[in-house]
């Protein structure tokens, strides 16, 4: 099975857990963005309001991939004010007819919510059900090892 691994990082979460998954399922990986900085105080209210409000305008995979080369993509990014940041769901919205058969969420966060309800509406966007999701809380967890459990599960 071919598997193409996306992330969304802020600050280097989100891609440790898509790189210990990606090392696992042999994957390909690829970074994507909406290309603004969002490092500092103004960046982190930023965030807050662009998930609120939806207010994403563009957003890319970084590189030459055709997402129709793979079979299966696994989609990485963190949560941010109570939910998927607004940076994954647009990546979803925009690139829904061209994700592979098998789409994957893999979901990022500091507290203890485990986001899942929020997760799986990302399908609305999707346009169809997704085949798993996981979401990975990041303080005082062994993240990179929950990530890497995931991976094994993976056919
Ligand atoms: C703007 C912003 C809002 C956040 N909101 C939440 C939140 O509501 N709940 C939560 O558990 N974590 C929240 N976080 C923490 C991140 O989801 C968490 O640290 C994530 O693993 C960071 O991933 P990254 O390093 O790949 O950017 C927020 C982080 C940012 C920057």
């Amino acid at each position: 099975m071919k598997t193409l691994c996306l992330y969304y990082t802020r600050t280097n979460t989100t891609k440790a857990a898509i790189k210990t998954i990606a090392d696992i399922a042999g994957a390909d990986v690829a970074q994507y963005t909406d290309g603004r900085k969002r490092t500092g105080l103004l960046g982190y209210i930023g965030a807050c309001f662009a998930t609120v409000d939806n207010t994403i305008s563009k957003v890319a995979i970084k590189g030459r991939v055709k997402l129709k080369d793979y079979d299966r993509v696994i989609i990485g990014m963190p949560v941010w004010a109570e939910g998927p940041c607004a940076i994954g769901r647009a990546l979803i919205k925009k690139y829904a007819g061209d994700m592979p058969p098998e789409v994957y969420y893999v979901v990022t966060h500091m507290g203890k919510n485990d986001y899942m309800a929020k997760i799986k509406a990302m399908d609305d966007l999707l346009g169809r059900p997704s085949k798993g999701q996981i979401s990975i809380r990041t303080k005082n967890n062994d993240y990179i090892k929950e990530a890497a459990e995931f991976a094994v599960t993976l056919d």
